[in-house]
């Protein structure tokens, strides 16, 4: 059984005074049945967001790990470090840091690695950008993004107890053109299929250009799982809307 789970992701976006604002706007939504909700805040202030959250039921994540365990990597932010701060899950692969912070496939498979070993709940992003998109290769990039957890796949790794793959095309991320859910949909049921007996219960996620219009629509496709939310996440008012809709509500 897949239960709806709805990441926000903050980005480099807020401060101490807008932060308390938002969270204090979005705090009932973590007691909302039959749903799972995620903020991923800046590093500098996920302590304080994790103490808010305490017993609101909204869980906490990162938006990046690094791909070494500790030592000597300045300004790197360690796996075991999140876990001890009560991070639950962390974003790998995310489509800024591919392109702007040398995420690249073998990375983000040490970083996915890291954040499982730490008791993390990874999310692996993957998605074509719009080039590849228009050469029909979407499907192609996908695949390959995937590779970073081959050993899943394979089953020469043990299945996580929580699988989460974000599927978020670049192109569609802050651009108000969010991806045709049955497009969405098609790719999806690609992922699962590649991911064999992991497939079954790993949610997968949409991201890009999630709104209260077209959450709906998304939702309502057999393989989505749940939806990945950038801009609109920042909007405690549009943040709530997006998780009731997504449970049907
Ligand atoms: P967006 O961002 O909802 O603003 O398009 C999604 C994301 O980058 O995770």
């Amino acid at each position: 059984m897949r239960g709806p789970l709805v990441i926000g992701n903050w980005k480099m976006n807020g401060s101490r005074h807008s932060i308390v604002q938002l969270l204090d706007g979005i705090s009932g939504l973590g007691r909302q049945a039959g749903i799972e909700v995620v903020v991923c805040p800046p590093f500098v202030y996920l302590g304080e967001v994790g103490a808010r959250l305490q017993s609101t039921g909204l869980r906490l994540g990162a938006q990046h790990v690094s791909e070494y365990g500790s030592g000597a990597y300045t300004g790197e932010i360690g796996a075991a470090m999140l876990a001890d701060i009560g991070c639950g899950y962390v974003l790998v692969g995310h489509s800024e840091r591919r392109a702007l912070f040398g995420a690249d496939d073998v990375r983000v498979a040490r970083q996915f690695e890291q954040a499982q070993g730490a008791g993390l709940t990874p999310v692996l992003c993957i998605g074509e950008n719009a080039e590849q998109r228009a050469a029909g290769q979407a499907w192609e990039v996908l695949r390959r993004q995937l590779a970073a957890i081959e050993p899943i796949v394979e089953g020469r790794a043990p299945c996580p107890r929580t699988l989460v793959i974000a599927y978020e095309p670049v192109w569609a991320i802050g651009t108000g053109a969010a991806a045709d859910p049955q497009e969405v949909q098609l790719l999806h049921g690609r992922i699962r299929a590649v991911l064999g007996a992991a497939g079954r219960d790993a949610r997968i996620l949409y991201g890009g250009s999630v709104v209260t219009d077209n959450v709906r629509a998304l939702m309502a496709q057999p393989d989505i799982d749940g939806v990945l939310v950038g801009g609109a996440s920042l909007s405690a008012e549009q943040f709530t809307a997006i998780c009731e809709l997504a449970t049907g509500s």
